[in-house]
């Protein structure tokens, strides 16, 4: 719960008025597969390097209208490891990201 809280949270924060947020899961091979899609922001291959990063944000004037310590992502990466998971992303600026984790079935 704390993991898609944290996505959605991202999602809403860094999607300006009008956009769109589709959160979709799938089941595949024994794993379930989340996805928090926006058609926001986006993030530019330099601040992608660094998006785990403890207290990371973009130096992006939208990104810092907005309040975070930049903890989300790091904490959210840690969580989902612990639950034997993975967690990824693909994004392109001003086209929208897409967060992606997956974890075993119960
Ligand atoms: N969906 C997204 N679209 C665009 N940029 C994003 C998105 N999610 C994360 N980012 C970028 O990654 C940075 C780190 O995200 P993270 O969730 O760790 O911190 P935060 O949202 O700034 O603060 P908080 O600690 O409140 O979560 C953000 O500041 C932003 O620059
Ligand atoms: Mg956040």
């Amino acid at each position: 719960m704390q993991v898609l809280t944290n996505l959605v949270s991202n999602a809403w924060k860094y999607t300006p008025e009008g956009g769109k947020i589709t959160v979709r899961a799938f089941q595949t091979n024994g794993r379930v597969r989340v996805e928090v899609i926006d058609t926001g922001l986006g993030i530019s291959p330099e601040d992608q390097s660094k998006l785990f990063t403890q207290f990371f944000r973009s130096e992006a004037p939208q990104v810092r209208e907005q309040t975070g310590w930049g903890l989300g992502l790091n904490v959210t990466k840690k969580l989902v490891e612990i639950m034997d998971g993975e967690i990824g992303f693909s994004s392109a600026l001003n086209e929208g990201s897409v967060f992606w984790f997956s974890l075993p079935l119960a």
